[in-house]
């Protein structure tokens, strides 16, 4: 396993498994226990995905599950206030069943939430929140937030893959320490990014498969990566990417299939954050 030290000292995982989506009991359960028999360390939820009750669950029921994850969850943009942002945080640790949270995400950057990071830094000044940290932030985003805030947000996790690379985001984030974590690592397995040319000769060449070439891709690039899958034979796959890397000129190769393409909302759309931001999703 490689790890990753956050700009507050934090070691984390490079690696660790999304549940975007897994929303049934006995998925859940597969999940972690298929995660911790190949061995992640590293759990990512949301409020929103509407699954923090039932990984509590499993955390109740099963402690070395519990001892097992470091679990990061976030707070969407409809509880940007004060008392709402406190309220989702605390909601987030009883579902959980958790007296800490390793890492909390503002989920999207609508308005409201420099008074929701206000929330975060009373929570991690308190201990309760290990780390604090901001997903889909563009550099306006990380601006507004960088000249208001008293802590730096430890990791900007946005969407990133083969097809979306945000090289201009990502030099600017290295420049402030803030580590780059990629949601939908895998292009949600889009078919167009799988049967890739040069995506299907590197997995030939390294006897892999194309997800463990994109997840290794990622890896060489110092991102933290988080899959999503709730099959046990993808999980292993997915961890499976630490007993090779890719030379430097392939590395550009796979760079080179960017087409600023995203499979999900673009944190530039105002009308997508307002929407949100009004609990109107
Ligand atoms: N901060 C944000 O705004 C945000 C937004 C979206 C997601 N996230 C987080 O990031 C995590 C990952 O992103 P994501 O779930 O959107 O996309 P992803 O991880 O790129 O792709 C997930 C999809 O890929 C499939 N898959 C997984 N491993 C595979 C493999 N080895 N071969 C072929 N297919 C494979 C999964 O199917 P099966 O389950 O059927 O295997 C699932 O359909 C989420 O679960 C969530 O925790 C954060």
């Amino acid at each position: 396993m490689n790890y990753i030290v956050l700009n507050n000292g934090l070691k984390i995982p490079q690696i660790g498994i999304g549940t975007y989506k897994v929303k049934n009991i006995q998925e859940i359960i597969n999940l972690m226990e298929y995660a911790k028999k190949a061995n992640y360390e590293m759990l990512d939820t949301a409020s929103y995905y509407n699954n923090e009750k039932l990984i509590g669950q499993v955390f109740k029921n099963n402690p070395s599950l519990k001892k097992q994850f470091l679990v990061s969850s976030k707070v969407w943009p409809s509880d940007f206030d004060k008392d709402n942002t406190k309220r989702s945080i605390e909601n987030s640790l009883n579902s959980l069943n958790l007296d800490t949270i390793d890492i909390m995400f503002i989920h999207w950057p609508s308005e409201g939430f420099l008074e929701a990071w206000k929330v975060f830094e009373d929570y991690y000044e308190q201990g309760v929140l290990k780390s604090i940290a901001v997903c889909n932030f563009q550099i306006k985003h990380m601006d507004k937030l960088l000249a208001n805030a008293n802590i730096p947000p430890s990791i900007n996790q946005i969407e990133l893959h083969p097809y979306l690379i945000q090289e201009e985001l990502k030099d600017y984030l290295k420049k402030f320490n803030i580590k780059i974590q990629a949601w939908a690592p895998l292009g949600r397995a889009s078919q167009e990014m799988f049967n890739e040319k040069t995506l299907v000769e590197l997995a030939n060449n390294y006897n892999k498969t194309v997800a463990q070439v994109i997840l290794r891709w990622h890896i060489d690039k110092g991102h933290i990566v988080i899959p999503k899958s709730a099959k046990e034979s993808r999980i292993n796959e997915n961890m499976n990417i630490f007993d090779f890397s890719l030379q430097k000129d392939e590395i550009t190769t796979i760079d080179k299939l960017n087409k600023n393409h995203r499979f999900s909302q673009n944190p530039d759309d105002e009308q997508w954050l307002t929407k949100i931001r009004k609990g109107l999703n």
